[in-house]
């Protein structure tokens, strides 16, 4: 299966939930997990190694495509075997439109889409959302609002969430703004930086599973076992 973290605007927030589902289907599923780094800034994989320091074992591995000139796969069948692989393939793009991304966004079975309602964002969401119309991409679209901030009255929010809804699912459970996950490693996922994505993550997972022949399996989870 193919999840991979795109949209056309910067800093919405796809490495670090990218690095948060990872680090959440690594510790409470049994499904092997690959995360595919296809951003020429690679912040995903430098943090990757520079949590080495942290001296916690990896929970997966982390490799760099798209070196060279616009070729990210050996071939077009790799692509295919990345998507009827039983193992997850995420992949982490950057926050800008490239040609060398439409393969992957035309073959993906899940693009998840963070996204901010600043008029920028919404403007780049939107765009994007258009982009994968023309590809005529076959993955569903997932949006996730990022960054948002609890205390705030989003005057564009009732129109925007209208306006996804038509071309995807829009997850229930904003990730709030919080400092803490500016600190988030690919090493682990506890405490607060857990606290502060999971309602979004058992979502996604919970969409995932009922659109997908390949399931990803929770876990029981300790917390929940009480009730
Ligand atoms: N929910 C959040 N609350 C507070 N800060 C956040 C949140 N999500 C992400 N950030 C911070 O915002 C910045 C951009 O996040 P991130 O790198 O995940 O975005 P991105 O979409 O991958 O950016 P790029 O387009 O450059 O790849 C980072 O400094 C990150 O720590
Ligand atoms: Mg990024």
């Amino acid at each position: 299966m193919i999840i991979t973290f795109a949209t056309q605007k910067g800093g919405t927030g796809k490495t670090t939930l990218a690095i948060a589902l990872a680090n959440y289907i690594s510790t409470n599923s049994e499904r092997k997990i690959n995360v595919f780094d296809f951003d020429y800034q690679k912040s995903f994989y430098y943090k990757w190694k520079e949590d080495e320091v942290l001296e916690i074992p990896k929970l997966y591995d982390v490799e760099i495509i798209g070196e060279d000139d616009g070729q990210p796969f050996s071939d077009f069948d790799t692509l295919i075997d990345l998507k009827e692989s039983e193992e997850i393939n995420l992949f982490d793009l950057a926050g800008t439109l490239d040609a060398k991304y439409s393969d992957l966004l035309i073959y993906s079975d899940f693009i998840v889409i963070p996204f901010e309602y600043s008029d920028v964002s919404v403007k780049s969401t939107l765009v994007f959302i258009n982009m994968l119309g023309l590809l005529e991409s076959e993955a569903e679209r997932i949006f996730i609002r990022s960054k948002y901030d609890k205390g705030y009255k989003y005057l564009n929010q009732e129109a925007m969430d209208i306006e996804l809804a038509k071309y995807g699912t829009l997850l229930p459970s904003p990730v709030f703004k919080r400092n803490i996950l500016q600190t988030i490693n690919t090493r682990n996922l506890a405490g607060k930086h857990k606290y502060a994505v999971e309602n979004t993550l058992d979502e996604l997972l919970k969409h995932i599973n009922e659109n997908s022949k390949i399931k990803i399996e929770i876990l029981k989870k300790k917390e929940k076992a009480k009730d």
